[in-house]
């Protein structure tokens, strides 16, 4: 049985092909980065002794996608982690028109055709796609990342709702981190102001509710916490601790 991972080079995805190894799974790894694919699966593969498929690709490009969808279609995957993504601290107006394309490509549009395709062709399993607290808000200073984080957090629960009602059995978990240790923030060119979760930490706590079929995971209590009271705030007040809190992050 097979577990595809977007985005396995490094941070959660990385880490989560590891443990979904060590629980036995033989694995479908991609991103660009193949020197990094290729060290993973030789550690896979001497460590767990498991198959390991490496498909490197841009995922923001639709033919890639469609590669990506052609490439696995003769395999028998059971839990998908769609995870691929990336983010960019700045007003609107500092986020230049390329890093935006790049952004939604990658955060909506290929998660978005993801999450469709193997939902729809999975016989059963688990899906966890990895949006992030910011899917439950606006985001000054971050907006764009903010309102794709959303757009997936949104559509992944309204998938989660059909599934049911077509009595499909394949769980889908949305993974909802506040700050994770990765090269995230060297990206979105921030620096964290509040402590980072490990990324292994995250990862583990990810799949487990992902295996029980949770709604949300959401690493670390006060996270959990911080993430209940966002969503009961209203807007203009979380946009206030938002654009504070993304401008000390700024680099
Ligand atoms: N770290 C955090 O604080 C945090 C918090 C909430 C949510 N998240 C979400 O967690 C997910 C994983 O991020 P991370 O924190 O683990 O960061 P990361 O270490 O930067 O990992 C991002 C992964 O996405 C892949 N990727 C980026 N652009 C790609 C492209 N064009 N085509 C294919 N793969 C691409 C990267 O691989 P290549 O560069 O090799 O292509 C890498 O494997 C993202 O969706 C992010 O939004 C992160």
């Amino acid at each position: 049985m097979y577990a595809l991972i977007t985005g396995a080079s490094s941070g959660i995805g990385f880490e989560c092909a590891k443990i979904l190894a060590s629980k036995g799974y033989d694995l479908i790894i991609t991103a660009r980065s193949v020197d990094k694919l290729n060290k993973l699966s030789e550690e896979i593969k001497s460590t767990y002794n498991k198959e390991v498929v490496i498909i490197p690709l841009d995922i923001s490009k639709k033919e890639n996608i469609e590669e990506l969808f052609n490439k696995t279609k003769d395999y028998e995957i059971e839990v998908v982690i769609n995870n691929a993504g990336l983010g960019k601290v700045g007003m609107f107006n500092e986020v230049t028109d390329d890093e935006d394309y790049n952004m939604i490509n990658i955060n909506v549009t290929a998660m978005h055709m993801v999450l469709k395709h193997y939902a729809d062709t999975l016989t059963k399993g688990y899906i966890l796609t990895v949006a992030s607290i910011a899917s439950f808000a606006p985001g000054p200073k971050m907006a764009t990342y903010y309102a794709t984080k959303n757009y997936i957090r949104s559509y992944a629960e309204a998938i989660r709702y059909e599934l049911k009602k077509m009595k499909k059995d394949i769980g889908i978990t949305i993974l909802a981190p506040g700050p994770v240790n990765t090269n995230f923030n060297d990206t979105a060119n921030v620096t964290f102001t509040l402590k980072g979760v490990d990324a292994n930490k995250c990862a583990n706590y990810a799949i487990k509710r992902m295996f029980k079929k949770k709604k949300f995971a959401t690493p670390k209590w006060s996270v959990r916490a911080a993430t209940r009271f966002m969503r009961i705030l209203p807007h203009r007040t979380s946009m206030r601790i938002c654009y504070k809190s993304q401008s000390k992050k700024q680099k």
